[in-house]
């Protein structure tokens, strides 16, 4: 077990935690109408290795394709970076401290593949990359936070990008092996995992618009191959835990998946009703339908790339399809439903175009901004709170109530930072009194809400210019100081209520 003095800690790097909490933060407090959270909800924090992590080529870490990409002058915001990062790699118990002092209850973060396998695959095992995640994991339990593990968020070895990455069929087995160590070597510790985080964003803007690593554009046919290969891994990875770690672990495994709410433009249209419904399963249900439902993609989907392909003379679908004995190993692959949701979007009925073949022209829709509800810096992103309780609605009736956490949620700060983020705590506020309503008046099963993120990171392609954090990271500082935002104190304000919801205490005080 880990041993960190938190005090020494918090005097270098940190800023003392009561600053903030002698601010005034009646306005800001965690309250609800009526609403209380469910005893064991869980409360936590998101962050991903390659945003976080820094130490890109530390210790023998192997290159990943977000390393190689940022490295390639020119196509990243400013040059940014992930090499350095929050520098966690160097600050884990800064990072411990921050968690212990939030006093959340569950922290999701991601492995690095290539920092555990340089080359992706087992023969190049890195201990020193092992030992980091053993300390962090370690720490987390010191401090009673239930760890909540990616197994992979993006950053793909560049060896195996190099192998064709997930257009290659051999990734199901590739990906297997390293999920099956991951089980086996943290396992005894970690009990909630995850094995591919969104798994629509590395189909679509990886290998569709080609927007993020590995830049592939091949937008009507590259994502359909990606996805499939990522569905099929992800099941092959879930019976592994099934048959060699269930009995002995006892954990749960499933898959983060993303999706805006879908709103039809007129509700009272029926064509944009159908629409938005079918924008819902090209998204969610790509594959949500298959893990969740049936083993096999929404009939709309299927529908609707095949009367393209026919259109476009193909001789089959553009859309794989399953073999009934693949249908039987996908279905039912997932624990629990872990969603990751930021905004809402309006839809209504128009004819995508049939030259060139794309994912977003099959699906007939024409999608745009919810336009009543406050705008944030994320262009195109509003903060639409409503559209969680719909989301989370749908997700109860299309996949028979599961279990659901809501795995990532949050917003960019608007210029110029300031830790006085009260626009965060507004959106925090509003999109958590939506999940529990869907919790407490619609009986939707929400175990858990986790913020993005712990602390500013490296947002992809937009680099440190959106910044999620509930703590400010000074990234000009070589020291990395990490600040509490005053949505520090929200959060905490909202794990008391949870603490105390035992005793049926009604949350009324807005
Ligand atoms: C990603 C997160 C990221 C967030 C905001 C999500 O799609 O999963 O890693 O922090 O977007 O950029």
């Amino acid at each position: 077990m880990l041993f960190v003095n938190f005090e020494e800690v918090l005097k270098t790097y940190i800023t003392p935690l009561n600053l903030i909490t002698s601010w005034s933060i009646g306005s800001n407090n965690c309250s609800s109408i009526f609403l209380t959270f469910p005893q064991d909800f869980s409360w936590g924090v998101s962050s991903s290795a390659y945003q976080i992590e820094g130490g890109w080529d530390a210790d023998g870490k192997g290159p990943s394709i977000w390393d190689v990409f940022t490295h390639t002058p020119g196509t990243m915001p400013a040059d940014a970076t992930g090499d350095v990062a929050c520098d966690s790699y160097n600050r884990l118990d800064e990072d411990l401290y921050m968690l212990r002092a939030l006093r959340v209850k569950s922290y999701r973060f991601s492995l690095s593949w290539s920092r555990i396998f340089p080359d992706g695959t087992r023969l190049s095992l890195n201990q020193k990359g092992v030992d980091y995640y053993n300390r962090l994991i370690n720490g987390l339990l010191a401090n009673k936070i239930t760890p909540m593990v990616t197994i992979y968020h993006w950053d793909l070895p560049q060896a195996l990008q190099d192998r064709g990455g997930w257009e290659n069929i051999d990734m199901i087995d590739i990906f297997n092996d390293y999920c099956d160590f991951c089980f086996a070597t943290f396992g005894d510790r970690v009990k909630l995992w995850m094995t591919i985080n969104q798994p629509h964003s590395i189909a679509w803007l990886g290998y569709g618009l080609g927007t993020i690593p590995p830049s592939i554009k091949n937008p009507g046919i590259a994502p359909y191959i990606v996805a499939h290969n990522l569905i099929k891994a992800h099941a092959k990875a879930y019976h592994t835990y099934d048959d060699k770690y269930r009995t002995s672990q006892g954990g749960l495994v499933s898959i983060a998946l993303n999706a805006d709410w879908i709103e039809p433009k007129d509700a009272n249209v029926p064509r944009d009703v159908e629409s938005a419904d079918r924008a819902l399963q090209f998204q969610l249900g790509w594959f949500a339908h298959p893990i969740f439902k049936n083993g096999d993609y929404p009939d709309a989907m299927k529908w609707q790339v095949s009367a393209k392909s026919e259109l476009q003379d193909l001789s089959e679908s553009r859309l794989p399809s399953f073999t009934e004995e693949e249908k039987n190993y996908i279905k039912g692959t997932a624990d629990m439903f872990c969603i990751n949701h930021y905004t809402t979007k309006v839809v209504t009925f128009a004819t995508g175009k049939l030259s060139p073949y794309s994912y977003d022209d099959d699906r007939d829709v024409l999608e745009t901004e919810e336009p009543d509800s406050p705008t944030t810096p994320f262009a195109g992103q509003r903060a639409v709170a409503w559209g969680l309780r719909r989301l989370l609605n749908w997700i109860k009736e299309e996949y028979g109530n599961p279990q659901i956490y809501v795995t990532e949620n949050g917003v960019p700060s608007p210029f110029p930072i300031t830790i006085e983020d009260t626009d965060r705590i507004f959106y925090y506020k509003s999109y958590i009194d939506e999940a529990l309503k869907a919790q407490n008046l619609d009986g939707v099963n929400v175990k858990g809400y986790l913020a993005t993120s712990l602390m500013d990171s490296f947002e992809w392609m937009n680099g440190y210019n959106f910044l999620f954090g509930l703590h400010h990271v000074d990234f000009n500082n070589p020291n990395r100081p990490r600040t509490p935002k005053l949505a520090v104190s929200y959060s905490t304000d909202c794990l008391a209520k949870i603490r105390s919801a035992s005793s049926v205490e009604s949350v009324s005080n807005l």
